[in-house]
């Protein structure tokens, strides 16, 4: 896929993001919308979402395999993603210190927190199967599809 071909289908998913969250409020239906519409438009191998509860994270809606259900602070990509309150792409999850193979299948991944308040909520997190899968274009597109979901719960 070039890069006008995923920047248009992005612009898309965020208009529709933006739609789900103008008419629905509950925070578990939007994730799966979102993970659903995500999943489908780019075929990627997992596509779902990590809520924050207490010092753990739980598996929230997702598409694709079954995968660990929780994930401890500062622990794996998605932990660290928390603790560093940052998105991280990572190009080869072998590569990655302490990264967990949910799937032996995964090749790379990126992981984008969700922020209320300052403080992290719940994370996106996406699996490849391919190597080095996610760019800036994906960081700066996921990151606004997750501002534009409007959590309350
Ligand atoms: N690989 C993640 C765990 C979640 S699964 O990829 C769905 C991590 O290292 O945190």
């Amino acid at each position: 896929m070039d890069k006008n071909e995923k920047q248009q289908k992005y612009e898309t998913l965020i208009e529709q993001v933006k739609a789900f969250s103008e008419s629905e409020r509950d925070e578990i239906a939007l994730m799966a919308n979102v993970a659903a519409i995500v999943h489908e438009a780019f075929h990627f191998w997992w596509t779902g979402f990590y809520r924050v509860a207490g010092q753990e994270l739980v598996l929230g809606p997702f598409q694709g395999p079954v995968a660990c259900t929780r994930i401890k602070f500062g622990r794996g990509v998605c932990g660290t993603a928390w603790k560093e309150k940052r998105t991280i792409v990572v190009e080869d999850v072998e590569q990655f210190p302490g990264h967990i193979a949910c799937s032996s299948a995964s090749r790379s991944e990126i992981v984008v927190p969700i922020f209320r308040d300052g403080e992290v909520v719940a994370e996106l997190d996406i699996d490849s199967e391919k190597l080095a899968t996610f760019d800036e274009i994906d960081k700066l597109y996921l990151e606004k599809i997750v501002e534009n979901l409007r959590l309350t719960a």
